[in-house]
């Protein structure tokens, strides 16, 4: 591929069928003698259940079964499987005994042949439980620390350079609660064929993850477990792993020989499918008096369940993004009576950058710089941590591009010096950063007697456009027109693929699909044919009629990894923003928003951008509005619903800009292309901090930055 070809912006593929509902998510998939299930939760925080009566509901119209710990039947393969993403303890073994682990865990299944029949019945369950002293405060239990056996502490050069430099910086910094909330709610179909065979619809992020952990949990033969899920109302990382209750409600069609569907509640999503985990964190920071970085410390307690382990990356950043020669960080988890948390956008970075970001933008001020000019005097030519080059690193032109788009350097330093009317005016900025990774994935190209090109991989698409970015990398390669190139996603029976995370998608599955293509000309050659202005030139009728084909077929495997060894990869973005803050009411206002992705080449210019333009706005939401609120009195949501948890509207966001530096990396794959899922959102909240500092000449370090907070 010509690393440098500009690719146009072209509409999602599957556009027309999301917009007219063409498309079909897992819920509205209907198939015959289905049946409906509803959870019943449990309304305490620990303890067990002492009795539950179930009679009652059992006798409403239209049930079929109440399933609690005391009927359930049992899965064969589930007690060995502790598979990803757990990093320690167990996974949830739901309706597995008595046990109540944390609040809104589900205790009994009812399945009905309607959904409000259903619904009626869960309200007959009555549950008589014995309650024990529960902890889901983690400020109040910070110190109850579970250090997660995976994770050493990191330090290079003085471990006390941080606090014994000419000018330092100590700060804490606090991380609620945040719920991924997509669009779509989670829940799963299934339908057994006989008692060896399902067929499964749900919303995941990996069909074959999906398909692996029922396979083992119902000891099945890999090829009799299909999972379907083509279209995905959005995930956000809630999709990257098969839950507890997905199990259970396939258990429970086998039980009944009935095909079962779940749909959660919202309710149910805060509690049932991960979150970011609350996270306090400690930064502390030493700088010579001309505005040189000498030490960092860093470290982040995050919570977890009391009965398996969740990690992620939150101090990671401060490792190799500033060349800094003395650097310590520490993670540790505490567990709580809570469900587990999972990858949330952005997962662990962004917690992380939020706390970095702001710190190196006070000590900005602190040694009397710009802190753009702050960060490029501490730019860090090779990855420190790992004294590794970058495979591609554009920060520095990105943080100009930014600065000069915005009106950087026209602002006034001095925070609250500038207003516009009654509003105080602050402009902010910050660094986000994220692994560019590239996974195994296959893929299996078709060309039609017609020279149409069909290619399929068991990949999904959460949202980003994983379709057209396929579809545009091929269109490349063999130069046939979009329309003429098909991509067929969100099925494990296709070749197999990873999940959609990591932002890895376009560098993984792109891969595949480069690699299919090359060898798909390669046989065509062999065959005396080709690809000529955008059509198949030689008789291709002829050569399938000869070979008794309806299509020529190649499938490839593609690998990434080797790279790691030799270079640091990372995608690095770059978040201006002004925003206007009331002096006497609090309120925040984000209203300019310049982003610059350095990102490797971009194959899908606009549903890149789209892509960022969603970032930026989960950044808002994070900065502004999102959080989880827990009465701690009875570890109970108070929040649970999209009215009280707030996400941005469209009044919240600003026009975003969008700015790629587009170059390619020459090292990660044959497209050039880094991930931007993540970092459209990592570091973001920061640069709103920073810009209310600026604003205001407060700094805020608790999220999310509420008139409360401002006043
Ligand atoms: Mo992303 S948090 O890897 O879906």
């Amino acid at each position: 591929m010509k690393n440098d070809i500009q690719n146009k912006p072209i509409n999602r593929v599957d556009g027309r069928a999301k917009v007219t509902g063409a498309a079909k998510y897992f819920a509205e998939i209907e198939v015959p003698g289905m049946t409906h299930c509803v959870m019943v939760t449990s309304t305490i925080t620990r303890g067990s259940i002492t009795s539950i009566d179930t009679k009652q509901a059992e006798r409403a119209p239209g049930v079929l079964a109440v399933l609690t710990h005391l009927n359930m039947p049992a899965i064969p393969g589930w007690a060995a499987d502790n598979s990803k993403p757990s990093s320690g303890g167990e996974k949830l073994r739901l309706l597995g005994s008595d046990k109540i682990l944390f609040n809104g865990q589900p205790i009994a299944l009812v399945i009905a042949d309607t959904l409000e029949r259903a619904q009626y019945a869960a309200t007959l369950v009555k549950t008589i439980y014995k309650k024990e002293a529960h902890k889901t405060d983690l400020a109040k239990h910070k110190t109850e620390v579970h250090m997660p056996s995976r994770l050493g502490d990191y330090s290079r050069g003085d471990a006390n350079a941080h606090s014994t430099a000419p000018v330092t910086l100590k700060a804490d910094y606090v991380i609620p609660i945040e719920v991924h909330n997509p669009m779509e709610l989670h829940g799963v179909l299934a339908l057994w064929d006989g008692e060896d065979k399902v067929t499964v619809w749900t919303k995941t992020q990996g069909v074959k993850d999906t398909q692996e952990t029922i396979t083992a949990a119902f000891k099945l033969e890999e090829k009799n477990v299909q999972v379907h899920s083509e279209f995905v109302g959005g995930g956000f990382g809630m999709g990257l792993r098969t839950w507890p209750q997905d199990i259970v409600v396939i258990a429970a069609a086998k039980k009944l020989k009935r095909p079962v569907k779940l749909v959660m509640t919202r309710q149910q999503m805060f509690t049932m499918v991960g979150y970011r985990p609350y996270t306090l964190q400690h930064i502390s920071m030493g700088a010579t008096a001309d505005g040189k970085l000498s030490g960092m410390y860093h470290e982040a307690i995050g919570e977890t369940a009391s009965y398996e382990d969740f990690t992620e990356a939150t101090v990671r950043m401060t490792r190799f993004m500033y060349a800094c020669p003395n650097v310590t960080t520490k993670y540790r988890i505490v567990p709580l009576d809570r469900g587990v948390p999972i990858w949330m956008r952005g997962p662990g970075e962004a917690t992380g950058a939020f706390a970095l970001e702001s710190a190196i933008d006070e000590m900005a001020y602190k040694v009397n710089m710009d802190p753009v000019e702050f960060r490029i005097l501490n730019f860090a030519e090779t990855d420190p941590e790992r004294n590794k080059p970058f495979s591609s690193n554009h920060l520095k032109e990105a943080y100009q591009l930014g600065a000069e788009k915005i009106g950087w350097f026209k602002r006034n330093r001095q925070p609250r010096s500038m207003k516009e009317g009654d509003w105080l005016v602050g402009y902010g900025m910050s660094t986000g950063v994220f692994g560019a990774y590239r996974g195994g994935s296959t893929c299996r190209a078709q060309l039609n007697g017609d020279g149409s090109l069909v290619l399929q991989s068991a990949t999904a698409d959460i949202g980003p456009g994983t379709g057209t970015a396929m579809v545009q990398i091929a269109h490349e390669v063999t130069g046939l027109p979009i329309e003429k190139i098909r991509f067929e996603l969100g099925d494990s029976s296709l070749p197999p693929s990873g999940s959609q995370g990591g932002s890895a998608t376009v560098s993984t599955v792109g891969s595949a699909v480069y690699d299919v293509c090359t060898a798909l000309k390669e046989m065509m050659a062999a065959k005396g044919l080709s690809f000529e202005n955008g059509a198949v030139k030689g008789n291709i009728k002829d050569v399938l009629a000869a070979d008794g084909k309806p299509y020529l077929e190649v499938t490839k495997e593609s690998k990434g990894g080797a790279e790691q060894q030799k270079y640091s990869m990372y995608s690095f973005s770059i978040h201006f923003t002004e925003v206007h803050v009331h002096p006497g009411t609090g309120v925040v206002r984000v209203k300019r928003v310049v982003t610059v992705a350095d990102s490797g080449r971009i194959v899908s210019p606009k549903t890149a951008a789209s892509q960022m333009i969603g970032g930026v706005t989960g950044g808002i939401g994070m900065a502004l509005t999102e959080e989880a609120i827990i009465d701690h009195r009875y570890g109970r949501f108070v929040n649970n619903n999209l009215a009280d948890y707030h996400v941005p509207v469209s009044a919240d966001v600003p026009h975003i800009e969008t700015i790629f530096i587009d170059k390619p990396d020459p090292i990660i794959n044959p497209m050039g292309s880094k991930g931007m899922g993540e970092i459209a959102l990592i570091g973001f909240s920061a640069a709103v901090a920073n810009a209310v500092y600026h604003a205001t000449g407060k700094r805020i370090r608790e999220l999310p930055i509420t008139p409360d907070k401002i006043l």
